[in-house]
């Protein structure tokens, strides 16, 4: 008997982009760990090499806390991508221990679960306002009209961006968020640094108004938060806000897009939700997280020598941690191809592990939970009427567009 050859794994092909699961199954059967000559990463298949990586001291969001470019064997980029990198850089999701526990006990302190739980009656409005003028419309486009300007009023609101100047937001982030695509292009490089250069120049002004008459926005918590008199600096201010701001809603708006597709492919599963989704939207929101994902790679320098199932990754290599398919390893997940709406033991990936897990998560979850519900409740024959095609993105994974009638 001959088995057919798994479909290659291939981040630039709209087929894998669409489907790029039964990929995943060939890599694991591969092993732990695969070279992938064209972006020069080990690609890490297995959900318990994923966990573990995550929260290993030996790698790192970056490796320039600890050596040169020079030292760990790669070249500076370019001078012109500088605004990117300063921006990027200094911010808590691209930094180590100490930078990073520093600024994120700072961050922590204006950004604390009481603020998130004080916002919920604001979410659920809001949510229920645009779910209530996309039935009104009869249906439309779920990601323009639900799942983008959710979390884009949400966490805009948290930090005080005034009503007018929020369409500038999603555009700068998608320019910069191009850069974490595998092998980005010159011309990505070009857009993401004006967005940068544009977005910084945007904040420092709002920072600026915001020292001069402090509000009750996390702009101003951030201003004065403070530990043993330390600080933020003005850069890391600014890092930080774009963080929150693009960190903030791209993969909400993802995982929402993705989610209802899921739903949509799954009308069994839709049929059990609908009939209980008081009861079942918390769990339903954890499988929808883990099922297909928003974020499907994470990559991390080795800073020091690793070993994964025997092969040794050596310091100055990078690995690609890959979260879709973590998820559907059925070394950890029961039935892992099955989309269960009422999985109880969900160890899902999907909001990180270790020191950079998401800051976010609990927001993330309280939008989700507000959209689905308010969807469910106020169209309940919510349905697909054109097959959606996906952005080009593999990292950041997510519909164009999702065309429905209510
Ligand atoms: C469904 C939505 C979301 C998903 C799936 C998600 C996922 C993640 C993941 C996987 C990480 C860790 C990345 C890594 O380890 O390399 C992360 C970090 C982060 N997320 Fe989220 N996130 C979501 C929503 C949010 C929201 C709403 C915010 C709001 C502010 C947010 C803010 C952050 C921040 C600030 C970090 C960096 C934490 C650090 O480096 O210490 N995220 N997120």
């Amino acid at each position: 008997m001959s088995i057919a050859p798994a479909p290659a794994f291939d981040p630039w092909q709209r087929a894998f982009i669409a489907d790029p699961y039964p990929a995943y199954a060939g890599l694991r059967a591969q092993g732990p760990v695969t070279y992938f000559e064209p972006t020069g990463q080990w690609l890490v298949p297995h959900y318990d090499d994923v966990r573990a990586l995550l929260r290993d001291r030996r790698l790192g969001r970056t490796y320039l806390h600890r050596f040169t470019h020079e030292e760990f064997g790669r070249t500076a980029p370019p001078a012109a991508h500088e605004p990117f990198h300063t921006l990027n850089g200094n911010g808590l999701l691209d930094l180590e221990a100490p930078d990073h526990t520093r600024i994120r006990r700072l961050v922590s302190l204006a950004f604390t679960p009481r603020t998130v739980e004080r916002l919920a009656p604001t979410i659920t409005r809001l949510a229920e306002d645009l779910v209530a003028g996309f039935v009104a419309d009869g249906g439309g486009d779920l990601v323009a009209a639900v799942a983008e300007p959710l979390p884009v009023a949400v966490i805009a609101e948290m930090l005080g961006v005034p009503e007018a100047d929020r369409p500038l937001l999603r555009p700068w982030s998608s320019a910069i968020c191009g850069m974490f695509e595998l092998n980005p292009t010159e011309e990505t490089a070009r857009r993401a640094v004006d967005a940068s250069v544009e977005f910084s120049s945007y904040l420092r002004g709002l920072i600026a108004r915001r020292r001069r008459d402090l509000g009750d926005d996390l702009i101003s918590a951030l201003i004065t938060a403070h530990d043993d008199e330390d600080r933020l600096t003005e850069q890391e201010m600014i890092s930080t806000c774009v963080l929150l701001l693009n960190a903030g809603h791209e993969a909400t708006v993802n995982t929402t897009a993705n989610g209802w597709f899921t739903l949509f492919r799954h009308p069994a599963e839709l049929a059990r939700l609908r009939a209980d989704p008081a009861g079942l939207l918390p769990t339903a929101v954890e499988e929808l997280l883990r099922f297909d994902t928003p974020l499907q790679m994470f990559e991390r320098w080795v800073l020091d020598d690793i070993e994964v199932g025997g092969t040794v990754i050596p310091r100055g290599s990078e690995v690609a941690l890959l979260f879709g398919s973590a998820h559907r390893d059925p070394a950890r997940f029961d039935r892992p191809d099955v989309l269960d709406l009422g999985r109880t033991e969900n160890p899902h990936l999907a909001f990180g592990a270790g020191i950079h897990y998401c800051l976010g998560a609990p927001l993330a979850r309280l939008e989700l939970v507000a959209s689905f519900g308010a969807l469910l409740r106020r169209a309940p024959e919510l349905r697909l009427t054109t097959e959606p095609e996906w952005n080009p993105g593999y990292v950041i994974r997510g519909l164009r567009e999702l065309l429905v009638e209510v």
